[in-house]
This record gives C-alpha cells, sequence and structure tokens, in this order.
C-alpha cells in the first residue's frame, strides 16, 4: 500500500517534472505551423505572419507578454500565448532569437538611406536592425507586415507609447515606402522546418 502510494507520487512528480521540461522545440512546434513557414498568410486582413528569427529575445519576450494580456489583441496570437508562463517565454524567445543572420549589418557604402527613415534610425537603426534588445529588429521583415504593423499603430488597433505618436504622424505614402525600405534590408530570418532540423 505505502510503497504504491509512493511509486504514484513518484510518477505524478516526474510527469510533471517532464511537463515544466519542456525542451524549447517542443513549446515551438505549434508556432512553427505559422512562422515556420516561407511567406504565410494571416487572412483578414491579409499580410505575412512575421519572421521570428534572429529577433532580439527582449522583444519577443515583450510582445508574447503583451498578447498573453490582451494589452496587444489578435485572437490567435492570444490563445497561443494564452498558456504560456514566463519560464515557456523564456526559452521560446531564446529560441527564435538565436536563429542569427549571417549577415546583421549592411556595408554603409551599399546602404541607400531614405529620408523619411531618418526620424527612425535612432531607434532602429539606419538599417532596421536596432541595438537596444526592446525596440524589435525591423530589418528583413516581411515588407506588408511591417506596413500593417504600422497601420495598426496609427488607427489605434496596436497601442504603444512610442510608435503610436509616431505613426500618427505618417501617411500612407510614407508608411509604404518605409515599409518597403526597411523589409528590403538584411537582418530578420525565417525559421523554416529544415534548419530547426539541422540546429538540433
Ligand atoms: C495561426 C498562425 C499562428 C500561430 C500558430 C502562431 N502565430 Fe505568432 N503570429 C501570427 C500572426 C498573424 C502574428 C501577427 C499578429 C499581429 O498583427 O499582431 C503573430 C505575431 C507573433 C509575434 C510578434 C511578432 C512581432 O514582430 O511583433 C510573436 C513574438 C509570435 N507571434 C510568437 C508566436 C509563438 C511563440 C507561437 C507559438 C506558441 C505563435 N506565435 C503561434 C500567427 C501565428
Ligand atoms: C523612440 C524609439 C522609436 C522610434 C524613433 C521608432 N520606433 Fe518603431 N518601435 C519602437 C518600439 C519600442 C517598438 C515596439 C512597440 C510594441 O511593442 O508594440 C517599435 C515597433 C515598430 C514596428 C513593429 C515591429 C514589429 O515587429 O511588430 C514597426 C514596423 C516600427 N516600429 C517602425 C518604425 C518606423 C518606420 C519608424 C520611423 C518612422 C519608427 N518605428 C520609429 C521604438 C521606436
Amino acid at each position: 500500500m505505502k510503497f504504491s502510494i509512493f511509486v504514484a507520487s513518484l510518477c505524478l512528480l516526474c510527469s510533471f517534472n517532464l511537463y515544466a521540461q519542456k525542451s524549447p522545440e517542443e513549446l515551438s512546434s505549434t508556432c512553427l505551423g505559422c512562422h515556420g513557414v516561407v511567406s504565410y498568410n494571416n487572412i483578414y486582413p491579409t499580410y505575412k505572419v512575421p519572421k521570428l528569427g534572429n529577433q532580439h529575445k527582449d522583444y519577443i519576450i515583450s510582445a508574447l507578454k503583451a498578447y498573453r494580456s490582451g494589452e496587444r489583441s489578435h485572437a490567435t496570437m492570444k490563445a497561443h500565448a494564452a498558456n504560456l508562463s514566463d519560464s515557456d517565454i523564456n526559452k521560446i524567445a531564446e529560441y527564435f532569437s538565436s536563429f542569427k543572420s549571417s549577415k546583421n549589418t549592411i556595408a554603409s557604402e551599399d546602404l541607400q538611406m531614405i529620408d523619411e527613415a531618418n526620424s527612425c534610425v535612432g531607434c532602429h537603426g539606419v538599417d532596421g536592425n536596432s541595438i537596444v534588445p526592446t525596440f524589435p529588429r525591423i530589418a528583413g521583415q516581411y515588407e506588408d507586415y511591417l506596413y500593417q504593423a504600422l497601420k495598426s499603430y496609427k488607427n489605434g488597433e496596436r497601442n504603444n507609447a512610442i510608435m503610436t505618436g509616431i505613426a500618427s504622424t505618417l501617411n500612407d505614402d510614407q508608411m509604404k515606402k518605409l515599409s518597403k525600405y526597411f523589409a528590403s534590408q538584411q537582418g530578420m530570418q525565417n525559421i523554416d522546418q529544415g534548419r530547426v532540423a539541422s540546429k538540433k
């Protein structure tokens, strides 16, 4: 009797332990159904699911916490973030941010900076590879996602003390130009299933 209780509690302990020890790959497997597919679309409105590879860890953490709390609204992302603990979020962020770009910055002589970007570079860097880890890397991100993000800050669907103010000063044409400019730089990476397998 005593022995079976002992065995039962041991099993409970180890299953709990297994759950707590989920690897980043296991935690991220459902995410890859969207984020691991190159040029996968969000529907209504249509824009590409953002790239996460090589994003700053701190920014991924803050984005996931914002979806989890409802501060940032997106039904699917809220559902996915809802069950993540702080420790899960930390592991996922570490994992996605580890997909480094072979070329993080563009040689300055190759950079054709556009005037519109002058007000962005202080935070996001001249080519969109921000140095401060809480400012997202936007270099090489999908153009239509960047445009969607700027529009959402402007129309209030997405809120951020800094970006709401900045986007309110931009017209549609400027948002399009800026999205194109930052998207054409090197930085963000796709996390395709093949690379995930080879990274193990
Ligand atoms: C059904 C598709 C889908 C799945 C599954 C999914 N995501 Fe997302 N994710 C999206 C879309 C679409 C967005 C952009 C939403 C928006 O506009 O705010 C997004 C945004 C994000 C962002 C913010 C990116 C940025 O640049 O601000 C992070 C971080 C993220 N997802 C992580 C995850 C993680 C971690 C998981 C798994 C636990 C996951 N996602 C599962 C579709 C998905
Ligand atoms: C004072 C610093 C600052 C400046 C200047 C700034 N940004 Fe940002 N930007 C941020 C921060 C912080 C965030 C993350 C906000 C959030 O969590 O929603 C952000 C988010 C973004 C995003 C969303 C990225 C994503 O992955 O979802 C885009 C796009 C963006 N900025 C573009 C721009 C552009 C274009 C400019 C210039 C017109 C600009 N930013 C100027 C700090 C700045």
